[in-house]
């Protein structure tokens, strides 16, 4: 009877050990955010200016973390950095992931 307790206590014990540093990180991306992940970092590339994680450490464009679909529109007619062309698709994606980022900070 003890032994067994002591087995199970343990096996929790490794369980925890296995499981704790996934609590410390962001949660997995969903279908949409992942797509929008792609277009961020290959399909347009707004990383390239943006940074990784949209913080915009690379020192062209601004920290994105969160912005929305509208205002990425408004940014592509009246930015001429941001003269590219992206489908509603696209940028519907980007916006998942880019409020993604700024929940999670990862
Ligand atoms: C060629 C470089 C470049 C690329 C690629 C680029 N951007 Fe930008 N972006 C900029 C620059 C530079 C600014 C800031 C312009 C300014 O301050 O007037 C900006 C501004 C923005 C802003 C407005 C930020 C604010 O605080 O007002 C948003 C939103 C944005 N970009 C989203 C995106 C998204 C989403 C992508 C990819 C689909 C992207 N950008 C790709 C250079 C780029």
């Amino acid at each position: 009877m003890f032994n067994s307790t002591t087995k199970i206590a343990s096996a929790l014990v490794g369980l925890f050990a296995l499981a704790a540093p996934a609590f410390a990180q962001a949660p997995a991306l969903t279908d949409l955010e992942a797509a929008g992940k792609v277009v961020f970092d290959e399909e347009i590339g707004c990383i390239e200016c943006h940074g990784e994680l949209a913080k915009g450490d690379v020192g062209i464009g601004p920290n994105i973390q969160g912005q929305t679909v509208e205002y990425i529109h408004l940014q592509m007619q009246t930015n001429e950095m941001m003269m590219f062309d992206a489908t509603d698709q696209q940028l519907t994606a980007v916006e998942a992931y880019l409020a993604y980022l700024k929940a999670n900070n990862p």
